[in-house]
Order: structure tokens, then sequence, then C-alpha cells
């Protein structure tokens, strides 16, 4: 096959994911802020690892990546049997991790184009073209979604004399967690573009540290003022008014609203609430799974106990503890002011609102 498609995020100062040269390469993650040093994937094994291992994390950079682990099995596939090889690349795959819907969306995208494929050469190519516009696509959404948030913040396009505001997010939602740009992020790049911004307290996110070593490292590579806290901070920050809005992203949004993202976001939206503070949730429709009637019915990952015991293998907790950690919440939809996608938004979500938009 020719190697000349490319792909890649935009202008901005973070990229997570490239398409070159027919491989997948990725930023490793779990080595940032220390180091940067990019993985180059040619198997979806590889790439199923790398989403297994975090080395690529966040619901729409998890689908992305795993469109281009279908296509790199297609690249690699012989002949003989390149169907098989295909139909156990998605399911090896959607077996990496469980919650968020990006993942079996984007793949569910990928299997439907395979399904139309008469030879291994069409399927070469179509694959590698699909998983090229999903990429493309989750970039552009979060473009639109930035437009539509600062609209649902009652800023008007074009204003420049309103006071800028503080907002507080939790987890990386941003060019490393998307295509590009970011979706809770990518709202808060905007709001700074458009002088609105003052600052953001980024929640260092226990325990993968999402917060500190992703948020901080990528708003402060792109200038934007950010104050890192302690979890446990936020209640404080909250309580001292400086912040007008609680912006997050998602990682499963169900029919009726309801919301699974990072760890801890269920209690940011219960201190927002109390402290009267307006929650925002931002996610491109690829994260909207009409199927599920609530968010009860998410798988919640737990994940490797590892991850509360130890930092890079220094030990934080007595040898041998017993340890509960599920790596994402649900926050309920009755606690959330606005869900923003690329299609509009959906205020006081409930299953009504929720309908008129994604019905
Ligand atoms: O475990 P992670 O790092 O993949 O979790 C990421 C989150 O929870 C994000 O908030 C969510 O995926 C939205 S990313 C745009």
């Amino acid at each position: 096959m020719n190697n000349t498609k490319e792909s890649t995020s935009p202008a901005i100062g973070t990229v997570a994911l490239k398409w070159h040269n027919g491989s997948l390469e990725l930023l490793d993650q779990r080595l940032l802020p220390a180091q940067e040093q990019w993985v180059t994937l040619k198997s979806a094994s590889g790439v199923a690892l790398c989403i297994q291992d975090m080395v690529v994390r966040g619901a729409p950079a998890i689908g992305i990546s795993a469109a281009y682990g279908v296509a790199l099995a297609a690249r690699h596939a012989s002949d003989e049997g390149w169907q098989a090889v295909i139909k156990q690349a998605i399911r090896e795959l959607s077996a990496s991790r469980p919650t968020a819907v990006n993942l079996f969306w984007a793949l569910q995208r990928m299997e439907r184009v395979f399904g139309a494929c008469g030879d291994l050469s069409e399927a070469q190519k179509r694959l590698e073209d699909e998983a090229i516009a999903i990429h493309q696509e989750d970039l552009a959404a979060n473009l639109a979604m930035a437009d539509h948030a600062l609209g649902a913040m009652g800023f008007s396009v074009g204003a420049d004399n309103t006071s800028p505001i503080s907002v507080l997010t939790h987890c990386n939602t941003g060019a490393l967690a998307t295509g590009g740009y970011g979706t809770a992020l990518g709202v808060i790049r905007r709001l700074h573009e458009k002088n609105l911004l003052k600052q953001v307290y980024a929640d260092e996110t226990r325990p993968w540290l999402q917060g500190s070593r992703l948020t901080a490292w990528e708003l402060m590579r792109d200038g934007i003022p950010v104050t890192l806290n302690a979890d446990g901070a936020a209640a404080a920050i909250l309580a001292s008014g400086e912040v007008r809005w609680v912006i997050v992203g998602a990682d499963r949004i169900t029919a009726n609203g309801d919301v699974a993202n990072k760890i801890g976001t269920y209690s940011l939206a219960v201190l927002a609430r109390y402290h009267n503070v307006g929650f925002m949730v931002v996610a491109p429709t690829s994260t909207v799974d009409m199927s599920l009637k609530s968010g009860a019915q998410i798988p919640i990952e737990e994940r490797n106990g590892v991850e509360l015991r130890e930092v890079r293998g220094v030990p934080l907790a007595p040898e041998g503890v017993s340890v509960f950690n599920p790596v994402f919440d649900v926050t309920p939809a009755s606690l959330i002011d606005v869900i923003v996608t690329e299609k509009g938004v959906v205020r006081n979500p409930d299953i009504a609102g929720m309908y008129r938009l994604f019905g």
C-alpha cells in the first residue's frame, strides 16, 4: 500500500496521536510530564495494549486509536483469511477498556465499512479513510462544542468587554484526550482565546493524576493560566466564590442525561450544586449512548489497586492493603446544568431533552 495519507491535530501546542506513513504514533501519556516519547504501532494488538495500559487515554482518543487499529489490521492482512483477521482485531480492541462508549462507537463504524468491502485492497483503503474521517470529525466536533459552550455560559459572540471568569476542571479532556483541541479543555481554550478566562483550577485527579501530569502540562504549554489543586481542595475553592463553572468531559452519557466520567466527577457535581456554581459536561455525540436508559447500566472500569498503592514503583500504602479502584463514577442528570455536544446543548438534561437532540 502507498504510505501517503497523514492525519494529525490542529496547530496547538499538543498532539497525542498521528497517522503517519501507515502507522499510528502515540505520545506515551504514562511518561508525561517527565518525558515526551512516541510509540509507533503497526498492529491492532499493539493498539489494544496501548489503550489498556493508558499509553493513550480519554474517551475520544481511545475511539480514534481503535479505528486506526482496525485500519492497521487490514493493512497487514493478506488475501488469505483477511476477514477473520479484521474481525479478530475488532474483538481485541473492543475488550481493551469498558466504560468510554466512543471505543465501541468507532469500532461499529469501522465494522460497517468492513462489512461493505468486497476484497482486501478495498478494505485497506476504505478502513484507513474511515479512521482518518473519525479523527477529523472529532476535531471538528471539539471546535463546534467550544462555540456552543460559550453561548450556553451566556457569552455572546464577539463580546470583548465581559469580565473574565475562573473555572475548575477534572481529569484531562484536552488535545491529549481527543482528536485535538479538547472537549471541556477545548471550551477552556476558547475562553482563553477570547480573553474570557481568568484562571483554571485543575484537580490533580487521583489516582492516575491526569490533572497534574497532563492537564497542567497541556495548559502551561499553551500559556493558559492554570493552578493545580488536590482533589480535596475543590470544595474550598468552590466555597470561596472564585469559580463560576465546573467544566468536565464524559466517557458515556445515557438516554436520561446521566454522565459517566473520571472518578471524582460526581462529588464535584454535588459540590457545585451546593455552592451554586454551574456544572457543564462537554462531549461529542460519539460519547452519547441512547441504548442505555440510565447511568446504572454503564459498565464502570475498575483498575489494578497498584495505581493507588504505588507511584512509579514507590509504595504509598502498606503492602497488601485491599484497594477499591473504580476509575469512573456516574453523575446523575439532576446535578448537571448543561450538556454540550457539537449538535447543540441540553439544559437541565432529562430523557425528553436528550431525545429532542439525539432521538
Ligand atoms: O481513564 P481516562 O484517563 O481515559 O479517563 C478520561 C476521562 O474520564 C475524561 O474526562 C473523558 O474521557 C473525557 S476526555 C475528552
